[in-house]
C-alpha cells in the first residue's frame, strides 16, 4: 500500500491508502477517511472544553496511528499547550514524526509505548485524554481514569458495537459485566453500558464521570464525558448506573435501580432487561449545543445534521422510541415522522428526532400517551 498525502482539516498528513477501499487494521499505520466525522466532533468538543476550563491543556492522543488527530487538536484549537502521542506500532512512530514536522507542531512528545505504560508514566496529570482504539476501549479506562486530571475529560472510541448492542451477549456480559438488549434502543443501550464502564474506572480514583456528549454512527460509539475529582462527585455517577427495563408488549420503557423489576408497570407482562448500565443523562444540553455551532464554521451537512440532532434531542431527558415499533405495538400506520413529533409538542410534550435513528422520536410523553396521539 502506497503512502499519500491527505489533507483533513487543518493537517497535512503522509498517510497509508487513505482511500475508503483502503481501510485496514493491516496497514503499515492505520488511518480511516470515515472517522474524520469522529474528529471533527471530538476538536468541536475539545474546543468547547478549553473554552469553559480557560487554562492551558495537555492533550494526549496515546492510539495515535498517523497522529492525525493529535495533529489536528495542536493546529484547530486554541489553549493546548503540549500534546502527547504514543503508539505501540514502530512503523506509526516513524509516520506520526514526519506529520509533526511537517506541520510544525511545537510541544510534542512522541513515544513507541504501549498506550498504557505511557499514560502511567506521566508525572503530571493530562487534562485531555482521547482513546481511540481498534475494538474495546476496555483495556484503557483504567489508565486513562487514573491520569486524568482533577477537572478534565476522557473522549471514548468503541468499535465493538455488535456485543454492547446485544448481537453478541455472551461478549458483552464478559468484557462489561452487562446484559446488552437487542431491541429498538440498542445503540443507545450499548452506550449506557459502555458509560457505566467509564464512570466505575474513574470511582475508584474518587473521580465522577459526567457525560456531555455521546454519538452513534457507523460502527462506532463516542462518549465525552467531563471528570470531577470528588468522593461525592464519584458516588453520584455510581448512583446512576441501573438497569433499563423493557416490554415488548406495551411498549414501556424506563429505568430502575435494579432488575427486580419483572411485571411491567404499564400492563403487567414479564418485562426484559440491559443493564447494569447508566440510567443518568447522555448529554449535555448547554455543551451540546455550543458543539453544535462549532459545526456551522465547517462546510459539511452531516456532521451539521448530527450535531443539530444531538443538540435537539439533549434538551430531552427521556427515552426515544422506533416509529416501526410503535406502530407494531399499537396496530396502526407509522405516522410521518416530523408530523408526528409536531403533534406530540402540540399536546404539550418535549419531543424531537433523534440521531440514533432516522425513524426514532425522543419524547417525554409516556406510552399511554404516545398510544392516544399516534
Ligand atoms: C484505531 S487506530 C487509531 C486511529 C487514530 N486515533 C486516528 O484517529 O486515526 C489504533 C492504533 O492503536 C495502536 N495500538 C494498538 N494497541 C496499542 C497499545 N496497547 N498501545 C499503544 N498503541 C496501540 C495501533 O497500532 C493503531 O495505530
Ligand atoms: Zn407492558
Amino acid at each position: 500500500m502506497s503512502i499519500s498525502q491527505v489533507v483533513e482539516g487543518k493537517a497535512h498528513i503522509l498517510a497509508y491508502g487513505g482511500k475508503i477501499s483502503e481501510i485496514s487494521k493491516k496497514a503499515a499505520v492505520f488511518y480511516n477517511p470515515r472517522m474524520k466525522l469522529n474528529r471533527d466532533i471530538s476538536i468541536f468538543t475539545l474546543s468547547v472544553f478549553a473554552e469553559d476550563i480557560k487554562r492551558p491543556i495537555t492533550v494526549a492522543d496515546p492510539l495515535a496511528a498517523t497522529g492525525v488527530r493529535g495533529i489536528r487538536y495542536a493546529l484547530e484549537v486554541s489553549g493546548v499547550s503540549e500534546i502527547l502521542f504514543s503508539d505501540l506500532n514502530p512503523t506509526a512512530i516513524r509516520l506520526i514524526k514526519k506529520n509533526i514536522a511537517k506541520n510544525k507542531i511545537k510541544n510534542a512528545v512522541v513515544e513507541q509505548e504501549d498506550a498504557n505504560v505511557f499514560l502511567s508514566g506521566r508525572k503530571n496529570k493530562i487534562d485531555f485524554i482521547d482513546i481511540d482504539p481498534f475494538g474495546t476501549p476496555l483495556p484503557f479506562l483504567d489508565s486513562g481514569a487514573r491520569v486524568v486530571s482533577i477537572s478534565g475529560m476522557l473522549a471514548i472510541t468503541a468499535t465493538d458495537t455488535a456485543p454492547l448492542s446485544g448481537t453478541y451477549p455472551r461478549a458483552s456480559l464478559r468484557k462489561y459485566g452487562a446484559k446488552p438488549l437487542r431491541c429498538d434502543v440498542q445503540h443507545e443501550l450499548g452506550i449506557r453500558i459502555l458509560i457505566a464502564n467509564i464512570a466505575r474506572e474513574c470511582a475508584k480514583y474518587d473521580k465522577g464521570f459526567i457525560p456531555v456528549l455521546s454519538l452513534s454512527d457507523l460502527h462506532y460509539f463516542r462518549v465525552f464525558g467531563k471528570v470531577r475529582k470528588s468522593k461525592s462527585a464519584a458516588d453520584a455517577s455510581v448512583k446512576s448506573i441501573g438497569y433499563f427495563i423493557y416490554c415488548k408488549e406495551c411498549g414501556y420503557r424506563g429505568f430502575a435501580p435494579d432488575n427486580c423489576q419483572k411485571a411491567c408497570p404499564n400492563c403487567s407482562a414479564k418485562t426484559d432487561y440491559a443493564g447494569p448500565l447508566w440510567t443518568g443523562k447522555i448529554f449535555d444540553a448547554e455543551f451540546c449545543s455550543k458543539v453544535f455551532q462549532k459545526s456551522k464554521a465547517v462546510e459539511d451537512k452531516r456532521l451539521e445534521k448530527i450535531l443539530g440532532l444531538i443538540r435537539d434531542e439533549a434538551l430531552i431527558d427521556a427515552p426515544w422510541y422506533e416509529i416501526g415499533f410503535l406502530s407494531s405495538v399499537f396496530h396502526t400506520n407509522p405516522p410521518r415522522i416530523d408530523e408526528f413529533v409536531e403533534k406530540l409538542q402540540k399536546a404539550g410534550f418535549k419531543a424531537s428526532r433523534t440521531h440514533f435513528s432516522p425513524t426514532g422520536v425522543r419524547t417525554d410523553a409516556g406510552i399511554n400517551e404516545i398510544r392516544k396521539l399516534i
